[in-house]
């Protein structure tokens, strides 16, 4: 395998991909636009918090055939990992990295090249925004002198090294020979299926997945919304709903946040506004969380003169340090901004570090875990009662828990 493979954008998604490109045996030149991360890179030092990551970066394969510039070079196969998000007011899909990102490797594209772009596009993006480009760019035609395909990235941060080699792919091509041609490249680490389709039916592909996710995190969320109105312990009602053999309800939260879900679904509502009103109504219902949270929250303490508020967990899921669009931080913001006194912890997030939540809910009126890591599960439930009897008021708030009690408690006659 002697392919020179050029990764543009080493972030959360290009540095995993460029590494496991060198590790089994590709020439690979990781490019980025940003200095610090080039320089990072370069010295050793890794951008991104990545399982593993360290112990891959240090193999005898990758320090051979992995290396990083600011400007691209000539190579066989170029693939685009760059950020695609949308703008924050008109929420649209901001394909301006993309863009820049073909127009920099257009001066080093020759025939017989391959180009994938993995970054999450809108449907259509391929072929009347990439192919028109290359083509303007360069004296090439794609589909017969160079070949495009859409390889959309499926992995979760933090398992990414495990997921790229063992989830299975879709590739779109522009053409069969484009698709055809991509694949070669991804079989060379994935284990699992690899399934050649057209490069919109690619572009559509990943938009569902994180659109299902969304829609059925909303319903959730309005599940969580409803049962707070009529006072039930929606972690409970789920539970039992679930024992249906075709039901499989997910668990709510404040909001959703990360890279990708907040905003991938807009790139289906704009592709077709008319139809696509469930994904709205669903997004909506997810980007209203936290100011519902927030309103929760100062139902709860509308009695409490001067209440301090104890927020735990910052991230945007358990488990991860991942602060990007997390909507703990909306909460608490929103809360600050209401004139709220809120000091807020998280063990994952530096400067936010805490010994133990008894020591942190000292004195406070209440405490409002956000995001639920399991060490934080697990030192509450062994050390409720402990916590609340430090607090100047005893109310903690667990998202997706009833604030007030059952109608009745069912085991209490149990013998
Ligand atoms: N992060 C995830 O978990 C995940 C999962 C699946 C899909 N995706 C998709 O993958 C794509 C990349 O996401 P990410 O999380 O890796 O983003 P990121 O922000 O971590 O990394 C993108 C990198 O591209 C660089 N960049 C921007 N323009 C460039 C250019 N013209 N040339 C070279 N480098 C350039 C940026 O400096 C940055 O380092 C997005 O489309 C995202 O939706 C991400």
């Amino acid at each position: 395998m002697n392919k020179k493979v050029v990764v543009l954008g080493v972030g959360y998604v290009g540095l995993p991909l460029a590494i496991t490109l060198a590790k089994v045996g590709y020439k690979v030149i990781g490019v980025d636009v940003n200095k610090k991360i080039v320089k990072a890179i370069n010295d050793g030092s890794l951008p991104i918090k990545e399982k593993n990551i360290e112990n891959f970066f240090i193999d005898k394969k990758v320090k051979e055939n992995f290396t990083v510039n600011e400007k691209p070079d000539y190579a066989d196969v170029f693939i685009v990992c760059v950020q695609t998000p949308i703008d924050q007011v008109s929420k649209m899909p901001d394909l301006s990295h993309t863009i820049s990102a073909i127009e920099s490797i257009a001066p080093f594209l020759k025939k017989g090249n391959l180009v994938i772009l993995e970054s999450t596009l809108p449907p259509f993006t391929c072929r009347r925004i990439i192919k028109p480009l290359i083509e303007s760019r360069t004296k090439l035609k794609v589909g017969k002198d160079v070949f495009l395909a859409h390889c959309p990235e499926r992995v979760m941060p933090g398992e990414t090294f495990y997921e790229l080699i063992h989830n299975n792919r879709v590739i779109g091509g522009i053409n069969s020979k484009s698709a055809h041609l991509a694949r070669e490249i991804y079989a060379s680490f994935v284990k699992g299926d690899i399934d050649l389709t057209d490069d919109v039916t690619a572009e559509m592909v990943k938009l569902m997945e994180n659109t299902y996710r969304d829609v059925n995190i909303a319903l959730a969320n309005e599940f969580s919304l409803v049962a707070d109105t009529h006072h039930i312990d929606i972690k409970k009602a789920i539970e039992f709903a679930n024992k249906h053999p075709r039901v499989k309800i997910l668990n709510p939260g404040i909001g959703v946040g990360g890279h990708c879900l907040p905003k991938d679904p807009w790139f289906l509502i704009h592709s077709d506004p008319k139809n696509a009103s469930l994904i709205l109504t669903a997004r909506k219902v997810n980007e209203l969380m936290p100011e519902k949270v927030a309103a929760k929250i100062r139902r709860i303490l509308k009695n409490i003169k001067n209440p301090k508020i104890v927020a735990l967990g910052l991230t945007y899921k358990p488990d991860s340090d991942d602060l990007r669009e997390s909507p703990s931080l909306e909460v608490i913001t929103l809360l600050k901004e209401d004139g709220y006194n809120v000091v807020s912890y998280d063990n994952f997030v530096k400067g936010h570090k805490y010994r133990s939540i008894a020591n942190i809910a000292k004195g406070a009126d209440c405490l409002a875990v956000l995001v639920e890591h399991t060490a934080i599960r697990e030192e509450l439930e062994k050390y409720e009662a402990k916590i609340k009897s430090l607090m100047r008021t005893p109310i903690i708030l667990r998202i997706g828990t009833s604030y007030k009690p059952d109608f009745f408690d069912i085991k209490k006659d149990e013998k």
